[in-house]
């Protein structure tokens, strides 16, 4: 039977969300492991890398970080406000999965010797609300949400394939895993029921979605 948020749900909320931004990383899954070199014999070695380009990466996984935080927020929200005990379990279950991404970028962020987003509880804020507002609008919505975030950050992680040192194969490993992620967590809110989404509002997602991107890419 649906039920709506209590104190309780309100303080496992909160709790994730400390957790998503205070916790150490910690990934049920290690880190995607690098392909094997041309000649399929041993793993591409993490070849050392310039400052520029450790700099390029570390501000692209700096991004691909924040999303995640911004992930976790939109899950939560959604979890928090969902009518449906499924989809609720549906949202928690993605988060979880999706925390493996945090911790996975947040990993290669240290390796680079580079620092996550400043801002990142502006996103886990921001990203709350705007899960929250999805969920407000039925289950279907929000689902239909799920399907078109993911959507939207498969496009972006491809994006950063195109945009990361082709040297810098272990960065390379965790994006292309989070892709598979992504693109499975889209096909299971559309088998769940998504609505699809007017556009306007996929629409108005890429453009906050760019504001993000832009301005973790710095701080
Ligand atoms: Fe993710
Ligand atoms: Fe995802």
């Amino acid at each position: 039977m649906a039920r709506g948020p209590n104190l309780d749900t309100f303080i496992s909320a909160a709790d994730r969300a400390l957790r998503a931004l205070l916790a150490p990383p910690a990934a049920a899954r290690p880190v995607p492991p690098m392909p094997m070199n041309r000649n399929r014999e041993a793993p591409a070695g993490d070849i050392a890398l310039s400052e520029d380009q450790k700099r390029e990466s570390a501000a692209l996984m700096r991004v691909n970080h924040a999303g995640e935080v911004a992930a976790q927020a939109l899950y939560h929200a959604q979890a928090l406000f969902a009518r449906d005990p499924q989809v609720r379990d549906f949202m928690l279950q993605a988060a979880r999965e999706e925390s493996d991404h945090l911790a996975w970028c947040e990993t290669r962020l240290k390796e680079l010797g580079a620092r996550t987003s400043v801002l990142n509880p502006l996103w886990y804020a921001g990203s709350f609300g705007i899960g929250a507002l999805a969920a407000l609008l039925g289950d279907k919505a929000s689902l239909g949400f799920v399907a078109e975030t993911e959507r939207q950050v498969e496009g972006h992680l491809k994006s950063h394939l195109d945009q990361l040192p082709p040297e810098d194969a272990r960065s390379r490993a965790i994006v292309e895993a989070m892709v598979h992620d992504e693109v499975g967590h889209g096909q299971q809110a559309q088998s769940a029921g998504a609505a699809p989404l007017p556009g306007p509002v996929r629409e108005l997602m890429r453009r906050t979605a760019r504001v993000m991107t832009h301005t973790a890419y710095r701080m």
